[in-house]
């Protein structure tokens, strides 16, 4: 691909995603605009009390809940240059984080870029360049601009995975998604049915079981979860049917059951892509992508955030970084036969393994050598090991614990040191 002189680029989304990308790119002395469906920044780090949709009538995109705190500890929750508060806690309130965005965006001036309101509704290829079709959604008006680049960053935590179970048409109770989950108060003294243990489903057990009269926590998860609950919790299998009352599961059990919330995560969604954009996209994942970012068939769309299962805030910073210079010229992509080679190597290696296609959005074990393979192929700083390592240890606490992970705090020592303490015990300060 040859270096494009003066490129425009488009940001989709104002979410961390698309805050992060502008920062870079105003570094780089990039020309760009952010469109942002909704009046705020932070996409889904906005509290926001309502469920359903917004005062436009749009859905309201944030799927967080009154106590939520982070789940990954303050290090990795960081974006580079911008030091969080000396005082925020090792696992922070989601307010904290709200006004850490916040902060940012005043920070590197980047409200000026940003046209709320504005959501877009077509992507499409004509002629070597983007169009990208966006409506103000107080007004109803559309509008039509070229882009040389365009960077997806809508988020994949907002559109609500739904299972399909016998008989729930029939169930009399009530039935949400976590995206729906605001406050556990709404659930005090009622036998509550958890569906899913994912990190959604785990920390909304944790939660709702405060109040609830019974917690009934239906999953298949396999990791190695050690946690001791309270009395009034029951472990259950994979549901088998509803019924007008309850729920039937796999093992022929039946519980009573006021409410459920199902915890079965998200689906990427991206509705505005035109056929002309060369993907495929279905709930499970966007197709082909390299490192998963770059639309190999049309290499001038990046998809910032199109992961699962690694400290997300440290690979954006990674992947905005990686997309600055990309637009800038400083390297080029491999060939595009390369780039699929690549991918259909990954996509036979989750098909031999039995595994679902969602698996090509999950990095997990991977991580470390993701950022180094970003550094290797632009230049870019290399995310040190130690992010990682924390990873790592953060699951294991986790596992072990759900009501005490939070109590530790990490500290970097050096690139691929890190020292975990508990708050006030410091006989227990292990060095990794
Ligand atoms: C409940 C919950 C807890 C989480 N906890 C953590 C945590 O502890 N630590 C962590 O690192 N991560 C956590 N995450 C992950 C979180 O998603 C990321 O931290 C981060 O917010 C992702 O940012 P994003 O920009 O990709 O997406 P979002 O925050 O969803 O932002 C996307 C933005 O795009 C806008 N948009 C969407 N479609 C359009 C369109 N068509 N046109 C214009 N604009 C559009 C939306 O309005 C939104 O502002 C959590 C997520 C959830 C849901
Ligand atoms: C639902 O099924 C359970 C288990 O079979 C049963 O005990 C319960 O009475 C049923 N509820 C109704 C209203 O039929
Ligand atoms: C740790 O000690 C400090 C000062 O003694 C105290 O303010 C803080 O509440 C303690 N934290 C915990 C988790 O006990």
């Amino acid at each position: 691909m040859t270096k494009i002189p003066n490129p425009r680029v488009c940001i989709i989304g104002a979410g961390l995603a698309g805050l992060i990308s502008a920062r870079y790119l105003q570094d780089e002395g990039i020309s760009f605009t952010v469109l942002e469906g909704t009046q705020y920044v932070g996409g889904t780090w906005r509290y926001d009390p309502r469920v359903g949709t917004d005062e436009y009538g749009q859905p309201l995109q944030t799927s967080m809940y009154k106590n939520l705190r982070t789940n990954l500890p303050k290090p990795t929750m960081e974006l580079r240059g911008f030091p969080l508060p000396e005082d925020a806690p090792s696992f922070m309130k989601r307010e904290t984080v709200y006004k850490y965005i916040e902060d940012y965006v005043k920070h590197f001036d980047l409200e000026k870029r940003i046209k709320f309101l504005h959501k877009v509704i077509l992507v499409s290829r004509e002629e070597n360049i983007w169009k990208v079709k966006h409506q103000n959604v107080a007004t109803g008006e559309e509008f039509e601009d070229e882009y040389d680049y365009v960077f997806v960053a809508t988020g994949h935590f907002n559109k609500p995975n739904y299972p399909d179970i016998a008989g729930e048409k029939l169930f009399t109770g009530t039935i949400i998604h976590s995206h729906d989950y605001r406050e556990r108060d709404n659930f005090k003294d009622r036998r509550v049915l958890i569906v899913g243990a994912g990190p959604s489903g785990l920390d909304i057990a944790i939660d709702v079981a405060y109040v609830s009269k019974t917690l009934v926590h239906s999953h298949h998860s396999k990791a190695p979860l050690k946690t001791v609950f309270p009395e009034h919790y029951i472990k259950k299998p994979d549901i088998k049917e509803f019924n007008t009352t309850g729920v039937i599961f796999e093992d022929g059990s039946y519980e009573d059951i006021d409410d459920v919330i199902y915890c079965t995560g998200y689906q990427y969604y991206l509705p505005f892509l035109d056929i002309s954009c060369g993907l495929e996209w279905d709930r499970q994942c966007v197709k082909p992508l390299h490192k998963y970012m770059v639309n190999i068939h049309q290499p001038t769309m990046l998809f910032l955030g199109a992961i699962v299962r690694a400290c997300l805030v440290v690979a954006l910073d990674a992947q905005a970084r990686y997309a600055a210079v990309l637009v800038k010229g400083d390297f080029t992509l491999p060939s595009k036969e390369n780039m699929l080679e690549e991918w259909n190597r990954k996509v036979e290696t989750i098909r031999t393994n039995g595994r679902p296609l969602s698996d090509l959005h999950v990095i997990a074990d991977a991580e470390d050598s993701y950022y180094a393979a970003l550094t290797d192929e632009s230049g870019i700083e290399r995310v040190p090991p130690h992010m990682m390592k924390i990873h790592k240890l953060l699951l294991r606490t986790m596992f072990d614990n759900l009501y005490t992970f939070r109590d530790y705090v990490y500290t970097i020592l050096d690139d691929e040191n890190v020292k975990v303490s508990i708050e006030n015990e410091t006989e227990n300060t292990r060095t990794v």
